[in-house]
């Protein structure tokens, strides 16, 4: 069984991240979608409340599993028995990071491979930090995330 891991923070999921998902899920036995838990950035959804919103909009994917996780990426890979690990590319600014990630991660493991999907250019814009933006100042995020998201992030944000 192929298992490929998709690894982010998702704080909160965008319609880019889901654009992702549901093409990678098709790659894959089975795509694990893994939330980091202790990140250096201090997050806005708490680990739990970004699970929910992941695992409900995906639940229409039979193949999609949302699990949390902690440490280094490699191991939780290699925990879960996947081969393969997933990013989306937006645009060149992405590209620096996510290079210097892969490599890193190759040179951790080199059984696993990380592979690239090039975002549809619909999301290149598009990323958490600019929804939070977005939304902070009351602004209209519905073309941006899915409407339960954009629910969760009106009731962080309304006065
Ligand atoms: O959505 P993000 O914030 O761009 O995701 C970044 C993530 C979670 C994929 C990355 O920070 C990560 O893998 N963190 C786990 C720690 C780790 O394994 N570091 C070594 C590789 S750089």
């Amino acid at each position: 069984m192929k298992i490929g891991v998709y690894p982010g923070t998702f704080d909160p999921t965008t319609n880019g991240h889901l654009d992702i998902i549901t093409r990678s899920s098709q790659m894959v036995d089975e795509l694990i979608v893994g939330v980091l838990h202790n990140s250096k950035k201090q997050p806005l959804f708490s680990v739990e409340e970004r699970i929910e919103m992941l695992r409900t909009t995906t639940a229409h994917l039979p193949n999609v599993k949302i699990k949390a996780f902690s440490g280094l990426l490699i191991d939780f890979v290699n925990q879960n028995n996947a081969f393969l690990i997933i990013r989306g590319l937006r645009a060149i600014t992405d590209f620096e990071f996510e290079l210097q990630m892969a490599q890193t991660n190759y040179n951790l493991d080199s059984n696993i491979e990380t592979v690239f999907l090039a975002t549809n250019v619909q999301y290149s814009f598009l990323s958490s930090s600019v929804v939070k933006e977005v939304a902070q100042f009351q602004g209209h995020v519905e073309n941006f995330v899915p409407p339960i998201v954009a629910e969760k992030l009106w009731e962080k944000f309304k006065k």
